[in-house]
């Protein structure tokens, strides 16, 4: 049977609604995915950060993946994380196919902040996000697994079930044994991404989700490059000491400038 993507589209009834503004955004952002068959439901909202929500939905039978987190990215201009051009220094700005624009017309747009400069930058921030998590994710590092993408979403793995996702670490304590173990690997982690010259920019408890022993490191979109950036080591040295104060906290002894320090010489210097 040919069914046709309008049809399709028809018949997308979420499970989860939301508002009526919000069904109409989550139409326009994911109803894409829904008629490639990534997904056959939107489950529940997990979240409406600062600059992008996440909803978990049930993978089609053909990814082979029960559950998918889509995080939708709010137009530049509905983000409240103004100051962005810390994170955009030395960068380029992508379009949804990963290509540099380098356009005038398109460069123009950006600068002058057209509706859609806008848009060109809000699918830049996006896509950034899917190239590091690909990158980090054949790395080896532990990150959610990149699906898919679209100008303003991505698809990943989903960590946690269909009732609720992984807590942030920042939510729970752990035992200082377990803790240490955590911590351990997750300085692995941080090391897999100096390897990849990758430094997270925005990396705390907050950004980590703890599923039964595990940790994933999630939120890239302001991933910089540890070698090109000006201010790369101090961005690095920040995420050390902001991951270091939770783990001090669980009774892990750990002092983050050294261990900054030490790292950094060990991959970048
Ligand atoms: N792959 C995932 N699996 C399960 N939950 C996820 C996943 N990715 C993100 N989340 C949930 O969505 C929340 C927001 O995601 P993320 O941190 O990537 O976006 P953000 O816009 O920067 O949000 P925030 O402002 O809260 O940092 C996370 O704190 C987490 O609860
Ligand atoms: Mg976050």
């Amino acid at each position: 049977m040919n069914i046709q993507k309008n049809e399709i589209a028809d018949e997308f009834h979420p499970t989860f609604t939301g508002s009526r503004q919000e069904r109409a955004w989550i139409r326009e952002s994911l109803g894409g995915f829904y008629e490639d068959r990534w997904f056959t439901d939107v489950l529940y909202r997990v979240k409406g950060g600062k600059e992008a929500t996440v909803y978990c939905c049930r993978g089609h039978p053909v990814t082979g993946v029960d559950l998918i987190a889509a995080k939708v990215f709010r137009p530049r201009i509905f983000r409240a994380m103004k100051n962005d051009s810390l994170y955009k220094t030395n960068r380029t700005v992508l379009r949804p196919d990963g290509k540099s624009v380098f356009d005038r017309r398109r460069l123009l747009a950006l600068r002058k902040k057209t509706a859609y400069g806008k848009r060109l930058d809000a699918a830049s921030w996006c896509r950034h996000e899917y190239d590091a998590l690909t990158e980090l994710h054949e790395a080896g590092a532990d990150v959610p697994k990149p699906l898919a993408y679209a100008p303003n979403a991505i698809l990943m793995e989903f960590v946690g079930d269909d009732v609720q996702a992984a807590p942030i670490l920042q939510s729970i304590r752990l035992e200082r044994q377990e803790a240490e173990t955590v911590f351990e690997r997750l300085v692995e982690n941080v090391e897999i991404l100096l390897s990849c010259y990758v430094v997270h920019g925005d990396l705390s408890a907050y950004n980590v989700l703890y599923e039964d022993g595990e940790a994933w490191i999630i939120d890239l979109p302001q991933a910089i490059d540890a070698l090109q950036h000006p201010r790369g080591y101090e961005l690095f040295a920040r995420d050390v000491d902001r991951l270091c104060r939770y783990f001090v906290k669980q009774g892990v002894e750990v002092e983050a400038v050294g261990l900054a320090q030490e790292l950094w010489q060990r991959w970048i210097e």
